[in-house]
């Protein structure tokens, strides 16, 4: 499993957080910054991130900012992502379960560092069900298809 991961300002303490606990776990994780404190515009990282997603160079994304919204609101302008902000781990497993959600958007002033690696563990340890949910994420993509060049 790839993934690919990124933060704004905001979000950087939570990005390195994650990071550290994914390679722990024996992932595969390409940082794309930001890489300290310094204040920068979180629709640079989104595009980043969420380019490499739907182009299906990575396998999953991880976006964090100051509320996980921005990010989520960028990256879902991208064909085949499909982001969700989560601040619960419920939320987080059922966006696995039924979204099949590739991006996971984390918002550091909203969840903080100790929660915010719970609801990544969450996400990443839950698997898409499949069955039902299928057909509905497939109609995501329809209307992928309908409304993106
Ligand atoms: C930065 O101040 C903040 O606006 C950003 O991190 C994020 O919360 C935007 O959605």
């Amino acid at each position: 499993m790839r993934v690919v991961i990124g933060s704004d300002h905001a979000g950087f303490e939570l990005k390195e957080a994650v990071t550290a606990f994914l390679r722990e776990r024996g992932v595969e994780v390409e940082d794309v910054g930001t890489h300290g404190n310094a204040s920068v515009d979180y629709p640079d990282f989104a595009s980043t991130v969420a380019r490499k997603v739907g182009s299906g160079e990575a396998d999953f994304g991880v976006l964090v900012c100051g509320t996980g919204l921005g990010m989520a609101i960028v990256a879902n302008k991208y064909r085949g992502v499909r982001a969700v902000p989560c601040t619960t781990e419920f939320a987080a497993r059922a966006a696995r379960a039924h979204n099949d959600a590739n991006v996971l958007c984390l918002g550091e002033r909203l969840v903080g560092v100790g929660l915010g690696l719970a609801i990544a563990q969450a996400f990443f340890d839950t698997a898409f069900e499949g069955g039902r949910h299928e057909r509905r994420v497939q109609k995501i993509a329809d209307v992928e298809d309908e409304n993106m060049r």
